[in-house]
């Protein structure tokens, strides 16, 4: 089995986290994040890992998701450059694999984002599920059948593809000039929707319909 490092466990990180512990496409190995308490916080929910918070301190793995907010993608993926070229002068771990994945959750970002890594060697790609993982609990019964937009290296895809499958997900390939218009579509159909239901249940309210009937 494939092993995973998550760089980044909130919403997102925690809730993929635990579905791939679940369906045993990778066994999840170092959990990071800002603070110890949140990082041990997420591992309880994931039900396996270990909690760390620096990278000097996260083994190699085969797979690594960057589940940052995705201002800070790009500078996490630099860090993590630095911390690995580091470890290797020193000498001080297997070196990890050229054929490493990296992977970010962004929408809207492509894979080039995480462009240090690939002075590594590694695989990139960017997996965006379509989902609102505001409630990891309910996030997690709701993946069966997301859509799942895959963007990256051919190799990385290649590896993703049946993770993202096995939690029942719908994969798709994107271009990474695609981008953008994917994520501009999404933000339209998850977010606007509830604005336009409101909007549309204030303009009844004041025509007087009763509440319940506009609800
Ligand atoms: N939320 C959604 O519905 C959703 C849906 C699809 C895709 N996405 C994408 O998924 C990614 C993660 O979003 P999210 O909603 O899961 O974010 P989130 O809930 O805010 O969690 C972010 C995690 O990253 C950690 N973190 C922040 N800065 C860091 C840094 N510099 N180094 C290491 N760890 C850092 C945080 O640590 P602490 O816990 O210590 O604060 C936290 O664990 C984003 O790219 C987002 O666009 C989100």
């Amino acid at each position: 089995m494939k092993s995973i490092n998550i760089i980044g466990a909130g919403r997102v990180g925690k809730t993929l986290g635990r579905a791939w512990h679940s369906s045993g496409a990778f066994c999840v190995q170092d959990v990071l994040t800002r603070s110890l308490a949140s990082a041990e916080h997420a591992v309880a929910f994931i039900g396996a890992g270990r909690a760390v918070t620096v990278l000097a301190a996260i083994r190699p793995a085969d797979v690594w998701m960057l589940a940052v907010p995705d201002g800070q993608i790009a500078e996490t993926a630099a860090a993590l450059a630095k911390a690995v070229t580091r470890r290797a002068k020193a000498g001080q771990a297997a070196p990890d694999k050229p054929s490493t994945i990296a992977f970010h959750c962004s929408g809207a970002l492509a894979a080039a984002e995480l462009a240090p890594l690939r002075e590594l060697g590694w695989q990139l790609a960017s997996a965006h599920c379509l989902l609102s993982f505001a409630d990891p609990t309910a996030a997690l019964q709701q993946l069966a059948s997301t859509p799942c937009a895959l963007e990256g290296d051919p190799l990385a895809l290649t590896a993703l593809e049946p993770a993202f499958e096995s939690l029942g997900a719908r994969c798709f390939g994107l271009a990474a000039e695609h981008k953008l218009l994917y994520h501009a579509g999404a933000v339209f159909a998850t977010n606007f929707l509830p604005v336009l239901q409101d909007l549309a249940q204030q303009l009844w309210q004041g025509s007087g319909m009763p509440t319940e009937v506009a609800t």
